[in-house]
């Protein structure tokens, strides 16, 4: 029996390429330079779309694909992809929700302690000999006991929170409705980001976040804030971010998304007060391995007709 064509649009682990090779027929888009020349050559056979969070599909991919029942992203943002056309087009949208929201907090607050201590820093004065040549690193700053302020309290925001609480801080989130959970709530970032040391950003992308965290949440942070973005680079204002780093009004920041991934605003890698990530939050070989499996997943449930484990469209 032929198998049912996939296109897959970003790199995947060999582990996730081996086990969908037993299912699917695989086209390696990202792998292949003449693009045009693989869609025309899948137009009849590719059923399936397998895309990642800071990639998505367009409806321009939709309609070079005609046979495409479905597109599964490697992530829990879908963002990028044009779900109005998937859904126009009768076509299927799956997402990898849960399995990485605990990999990602953890990220948040790791960022946050290597930019708050200065862990990158530090590492480096030991290793340059600064140590020796110089005594003690210069002191940094606290973040147990702060008061933080979460800007979108979905599943990560949620487990960053219960985190903080672990790290005894006083925790606040903003979000468009009030929850009923222990935390102060705020109708919008600006309206937190007085009463708040630390902001974390764990809202996600999309049209409706886009600029979320703007120029007046930024000026309204209090002198020495911390900052911290696990989201999308698009919720944040990066203009108004970089000013406040660069003027030292925002203390410090652990950052791991941008806006133009990977190619991103070469200022980030001047200033020394911000520890940067490759947009790698959920980049575990366990959560990867679990995120390949809820994907694999809802497409072959998708070819046997049976229900998708996590429909978002
Ligand atoms: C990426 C993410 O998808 O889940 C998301 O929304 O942004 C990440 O987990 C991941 O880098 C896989 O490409």
């Amino acid at each position: 029996m032929t198998k049912p064509g996939l296109l897959i649009v970003g790199e995947l682990p060999a582990w996730d390429l081996e086990a969908l090779s037993e299912r699917f027929d695989l086209h390696l888009y990202y792998a292949t330079e003449d693009k045009a020349g693989l869609l025309a050559r899948g137009r009849d056979s590719i059923r399936a779309i397998a895309t990642k969070g800071e990639i998505g599909a367009d409806a321009a991919l939709m309609d070079a694909l005609p046979k495409v029942e479905i597109i599964a992203c490697y992530g829990v943002g879908y963002d990028l992809i044009d779900v109005e056309a998937a859904k126009a087009r009768g076509i299927r949208v799956t997402n990898a929700p849960d399995v990485l929201t605990e990999e990602v907090a953890d990220m948040a607050i790791g960022l946050l302690l290597a930019a708050a201590r200065r862990i990158p820093f530090g590492d480096a004065w030991v290793r340059d000999g600064s140590w020796k040549a110089k005594g003690a690193m210069p002191l940094t700053r606290r973040v147990w006991g702060k008061r933080v302020g979460i800007v979108g309290l979905g599943r990560i925001g949620s487990a960053i929170a219960r985190r903080c609480e672990a790290f005894g801080m006083a925790v606040s989130y903003s979000a468009r409705a009030r929850k009923d959970l222990p935390y102060a709530w705020y109708p919008t970032p600006a309206a937190m980001a007085p009463h708040v040391d630390i902001l974390i950003v764990s809202a996600a992308g999309g049209a409706e976040t886009r600029g979320l965290v703007d120029h007046a949440t930024i000026e309204a942070l209090p002198s020495g804030a911390m900052f911290c973005n696990v989201a999308r680079g698009t919720v944040v204002d990066e203009a108004a971010l970089l000013d406040a780093l660069r003027s030292g009004r925002i203390a410090a920041a652990g950052l791991d998304v941008f806006l133009n991934e990977p190619d991103i605003d070469p200022a980030f890698a001047t200033l020394d007060n911000v520890v940067l990530q490759p947009h790698a939050a959920s980049g575990t070989v366990e959560t990867r391995k679990a995120m390949g499996k809820l994907m694999r997943d809802n497409l072959e449930a998708q070819m046997d007709g049976k229900p998708l484990l996590t429909p978002v469209a």
